[in-house]
């Protein structure tokens, strides 16, 4: 199971890159003008600071058939290896990713507001297909129609991953992977929330006190 990170911020990456495994980070345009910087300098960071081992993902900003490939072909070429095109669910886009497999690039099928969507999108190669979990919520079950979709490629054999995105919550998250799903994208707000359980903080201040109290010291030795 992937468990990545949604942002373009490096200093956010660099902290829960330190303390947790994680599989790589997702970005989409609007993540990438939120840094304020140029998208040629958070991209570079983005291409320097990820392992090779760590998978990039990069959308696409034209909305016509001719630009997204263009696009296509300049992020999968960013690096080596493990660097996909997000690609949205549009009938431009739809076109676009079946013509991105046909040439052997790495595809992420995004803005995915319905299951039946996203499985068609599987069917044109999509190697990741993201359901945007939160903002699908506005027109019905979010978190439904994604364990509707991974039962939809189980049924049917089609091997393109689950990975969730658009998460606004940490029962979201805890839903879809109690269900199976292949991979989560989750932004570093939500990520801090399943990191820093208050109830932790207080059950190991508490054992310090104690410690103290019974030895005058907070350390074992
Ligand atoms: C993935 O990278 C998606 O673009 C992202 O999770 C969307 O999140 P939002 O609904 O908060 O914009």
């Amino acid at each position: 199971m992937e468990f990545v990170l949604d942002t373009a911020d490096i200093s956010a990456i660099k902290e829960y890159d330190e303390l947790l495994n994680l599989a790589g980070v997702t970005t989409n345009p609007t993540i990438i003008t939120k840094s304020g910087k140029k998208p040629e300098e958070v991209i570079k960071e983005l291409v320097d600071y990820l392992r090779l081992d760590q998978k990039l993902f990069i959308q696409s900003v034209s909305t016509d058939f001719d630009g997204i490939m263009e696009e296509a072909r300049y992020i999968c070429g960013l690096r080596p290896e493990n660097t996909y095109v997000k690609i949205p669910v549009t009938r431009e886009g739809l076109k676009a990713i079946k013509a991105a497999k046909a040439e052997g690039l790495n595809v992420l099928a995004t803005a995915i507001y319905s299951a039946d969507e996203a499985f068609l999108a599987a069917l044109n190669g999509a190697d990741y297909l993201a359901p945007y979990v939160n903002r699908m919520c506005n027109y019905g079950d979010g978190v439904g129609q994604t364990i509707d979709l991974i039962n939809m490629l189980a049924a049917q054999g089609v091997e393109s991953k689950v990975i969730a995105a658009s998460f606004k919550s940490v029962e979201q998250v805890h839903e879809l992977i109690a269900a199976g799903i292949q991979a989560v994208t989750v932004q570093p707000d939500v990520v801090k929330q399943m990191v820093d359980h208050p109830g932790t903080e207080i059950a190991v201040d508490e054992f310090t006190e104690n410690w103290n109290k019974a030895y005058g010291r907070k350390t074992l030795r």
